[in-house]
C-alpha cells in the first residue's frame, strides 16, 4: 500500500471548508486517479493550527486564506522548502506572480492556481496545457460574476444599477463592500494572471487599465437593445501593435457574440489563435464547492505528476493606445444642424459613425450612436471637443463595443 499524500490546508472559510469535505468526499477516486490516498495534514485558520507544523507534515500545501499578507509568505515558504502549492488566491498571484513563479522554478516545483481565474472553467489548464504551445493571439470574456448578475438584471428587468446591486447582495452574487467586483480591480487581477500565461509575459496587476460599470444607467441598456447589443463588463488581453494590451471596461456586444447570451453570475472565456479559430468555455464563476472542484483537479495534477509547460521569459510590451469601436450617448439642443455638427467633429477626428437613434425629449434630443472602431485617442479628442459645444446638454457618455459576431 502506498503512502498517504499529506495535504497542509490554509484557511478554512467558503472555499476552505468546501475543499476540506469534497477531498473527504472523493478520496477513493483520488486514490484511484493518482495511485495514492490523501489526507489532510492539518488546517490553519486564525484561532487554529500552527504553519511552521503543518508544513512539516504536508506534502504539498492549500492556500485558501486570500489576500496578500501572510499568504505570500507562507506560499514562499512552503515552495523554498519544496512542496508544491495549489492557491486560488487572484490578488497575491496578480500583484507577486514573478516572485511565485521564480520561487516555484528555483525550487522545481509547481504552483497551481486554477481556482483563481474564472470560477470552474479550465481556463488555466486549457492554456498551460491544451494550448500550451499554440501562439494565442486573444484572451476575453467574462471573468466577475457579480458584475455578470448586476448587467444582467438591468437588462432583463430595467432596473438601475443601485437597486440590481442590492438584489445581487441579497442573493449573496455580491459582497457587502462590492468595490472590488464593480470596479473592475478583481476581473483586472483575473486578466493579468491570464495575459501572463497566454503571453508569457510578466504582467502585473498595476498594468491593467480597468474600468466599472458603477457609471451603466438603465438608458445606455435601452437604447443599446434597440441597436441589438449588450451590455457586458469584459477582461481583454490581446496582441496589439507588437505588444500586448490588457484592459477590463464595460461593452456591448452584437446579438451574434458567443458572450452575448451569457448571463447571471456566469463566467465565460474565449481564446482565440489562427492554429485554434476561437475556444469558449463558460461556467460559474465562484462558489465554495464550484471553487474547492478546481483547486481539487489542482492537486490532482499535481500528485499525478503533471507538470505545465513552464513559462518562458517574453519581451513583448504593453501597448495602451489601441482600437476600438464605441457607442455614444449625447443629450444636445434639439436644433437644425446639430448633428451635422457632431458628425464634422468625429470625421475630423478620423471616427466614422456606423449607427445613430436620435429621439426628442423636450426641446432637447438624444443621439445615440456606435461609431466603428478608430484609435481610441482619436475617439478621445472627438469626445473632449463635443463635450464643449454650446448645444451640449449633458456630458457626453461612451461605452466601447465589440462589431464581429463571429471570427
Ligand atoms: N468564495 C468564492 O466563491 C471564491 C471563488 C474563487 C476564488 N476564491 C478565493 O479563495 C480564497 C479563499 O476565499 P474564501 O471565500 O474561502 O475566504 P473566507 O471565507 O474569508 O475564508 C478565509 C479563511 O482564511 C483564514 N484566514 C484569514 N486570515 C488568516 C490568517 N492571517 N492566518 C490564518 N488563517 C487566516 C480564515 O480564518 P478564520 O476562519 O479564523 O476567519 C478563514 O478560515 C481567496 O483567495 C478568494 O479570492 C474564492
Amino acid at each position: 500500500m502506498s503512502e498517504p499524500f499529506r495535504i497542509g490546508l490554509l484557511g478554512r472559510g467558503t472555499v476552505g471548508a468546501a475543499f476540506a469535505d469534497l477531498l473527504g468526499e472523493r478520496a477513493a477516486a483520488v486514490e484511484e486517479a493518482t495511485g495514492r490516498p490523501v489526507e489532510l495534514a492539518g488546517t490553519l485558520t486564525r484561532s487554529e493550527g500552527d504553519f511552521g507544523e503543518i508544513l512539516g507534515r504536508s506534502d504539498l500545501i492549500v492556500e485558501l486564506i486570500g489576500g496578500t499578507d501572510p499568504a505570500r509568505e507562507y506560499v514562499l515558504e512552503a515552495l523554498r522548502s519544496g512542496r508544491p502549492v495549489v492557491t486560488a488566491n487572484k490578488q497575491l498571484l496578480a500583484q507577486h506572480g514573478e516572485e511565485l513563479f521564480g520561487a516555484a522554478r528555483e525550487a522545481g516545483v509547481q504552483l497551481r492556481f486554477e481556482a483563481a481565474v474564472a470560477g470552474v472553467i479550465p481556463i488555466v489548464r486549457a492554456i498551460q496545457e491544451s494550448f500550451g504551445v499554440t501562439e494565442i493571439d486573444k484572451v476575453f470574456g467574462i471573468v466577475n460574476g457579480t458584475t455578470n448578475f448586476i448587467l444582467s438584471e438591468m437588462a432583463a428587468s430595467g432596473v438601475a444599477y443601485g437597486e440590481a446591486l442590492s438584489r445581487a447582495q441579497n442573493l449573496g452574487y455580491a459582497e457587502a463592500d462590492p468595490t472590488d467586483d464593480v470596479s473592475g480591480a478583481d476581473a483586472a487581477a483575473k486578466m493579468a494572471i491570464l495575459a501572463r500565461l497566454a503571453f508569457h509575459a510578466p504582467v502585473t496587476l498595476d498594468q491593467v487599465a480597468y474600468e466599472g460599470i458603477e457609471g451603466v444607467t438603465p438608458d445606455d441598456i435601452s437604447y443599446a437593445r434597440e441597436l441589438d447589443l449588450s451590455l457586458k463588463l469584459l477582461g481583454v488581453a490581446e496582441r496589439r501593435d507588437g505588444g500586448i494590451s490588457v484592459r477590463v471596461f464595460p461593452c456591448f456586444l452584437y446579438g451574434g457574440h458567443p458572450l452575448a447570451p451569457v448571463a447571471g453570475p456566469f463566467n465565460a472565456v474565449m481564446v482565440e489563435a489562427p492554429a485554434i479559430t476561437e475556444v469558449t468555455m463558460s461556467g460559474p464563476g465562484a462558489g465554495g464547492i464550484q471553487t474547492a472542484s478546481a483547486v481539487l483537479s489542482d492537486v490532482v495534477s499535481i500528485i499525478s505528476g503533471e507538470a505545465p509547460v513552464h513559462e518562458a521569459g517574453s519581451d513583448l510590451e504593453l501597448v495602451s493606445d489601441v482600437s476600438s469601436s464605441f457607442y455614444l450617448h449625447l443629450e444636445v439642443a434639439d436644433r437644425p444642424g446639430v448633428l451635422a455638427q457632431i458628425a464634422r467633429v468625429l470625421g475630423d477626428n478620423e471616427v466614422w459613425v456606423k449607427s445613430v437613434v436620435q429621439r426628442g425629449i423636450g426641446d432637447d434630443a438624444r443621439l445615440v450612436m456606435v461609431v466603428h472602431e478608430c484609435r481610441e485617442s482619436n475617439f478621445a479628442a472627438a469626445v473632449a471637443e463635443i463635450a464643449g459645444l454650446d448645444e451640449l446638454r449633458a456630458p457626453p457618455r461612451f461605452i466601447r463595443v465589440i462589431e464581429e459576431e463571429f471570427v
